[in-house]
């Protein structure tokens, strides 16, 4: 094992509080696609990883399309902006939460406050970086107060996410907590029955494995062993299921 594979690893067990488990090189790099720069951006820069010209495009034309239409976006009150998403737009592997929190609502970039530590710990226990993956939200304005979204408020948002999914077409999503995961598997059940078992979304034609897990704020909330320990069974899931595709 490379000396940066058993960095990782103690990190891992650092991080979520594991025995030690090694991240296997070869599948941490399977995760990333063929035209992504082995060290990416550090965590907190937004990811300048190269994306494909056209789905750099398609993006940028969905945001402005989501930003002048989105029924919900344009018509909510109590936020300073919109946080479309951010990433590398060939990424084999994507992250949807819940909604932009005050962080990201101030910054315009996904998963930058607490809870964005958190997922980027995450991804780096994973072997990756945050500019190797997509991070986007099922709500692109942060809710009033920061509650939970109500389900008028995901049907107008929604269709953007799915067609930024036809856009990147990743191989797994993680779906980050219950809001994340009861929309895309269009389900009432709670997360933490969900967690752990592979599911799919159909963002319109395009059919994509999900793997639904905690919230890193849950994570945050909840710093147990076992806690750790099913999130990242759910990671390494995700590992395998990327090296075996
Ligand atoms: N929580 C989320 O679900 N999304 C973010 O972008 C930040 C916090």
């Amino acid at each position: 094992m490379s000396t940066r594979a058993v960095r990782q690893s103690l990190k891992t067990s650092e991080l979520l509080g594991v025995p030690f488990v090694p991240v296997r090189e070869e599948i941490a790099s399977a995760a990333t696609s063929p035209e992504t720069p082995a060290e990416a951006t550090g965590a907190a820069d937004p990811p300048s990883a190269p994306g494909s010209g056209s789905r750099i495009e398609a993006l940028e034309a969905l945001r402005r399309e989501h930003d002048a239409g989105c029924p919900h976006c344009t018509t909510v009150t109590g936020h300073t902006q919109t946080v479309f998403g951010e990433g590398n737009p060939d990424a084999d592997l994507m992250f949807v939460g819940e909604a932009p929190g005050a962080e990201e609502d101030r910054t315009g970039r996904p998963f930058v406050g607490r809870a964005g530590q958190k997922l980027e710990e995450m991804i780096r226990a994973m072997g990756l970086d945050r500019g190797d993956v997509y991070i986007a939200n099922v709500l692109k304005s942060r809710p009033p107060d920061n509650r939970t979204p109500l389900a008028d408020e995901i049907a107008g948002c929604a269709p953007y996410l799915a067609e930024q999914i036809r856009i990147i077409e990743p191989r797994v999503i993680v779906a980050l907590g219950g809001p994340a995961a009861k929309f895309m598997l269009d389900t009432a059940t709670g997360i933490t029955k969900l967690r752990g078992t592979w599911a799919q979304f159909d963002a319109g034609g395009l059919v994509v494995d999900v793997m639904p897990t905690f919230h890193p704020a849950y994570l945050l909330r909840n710093y147990t062993r076992d806690t750790r320990e099913r999130v990242w069974a759910d990671l390494q899931a995700v590992l395998t299921k990327l090296k075996s595709e």
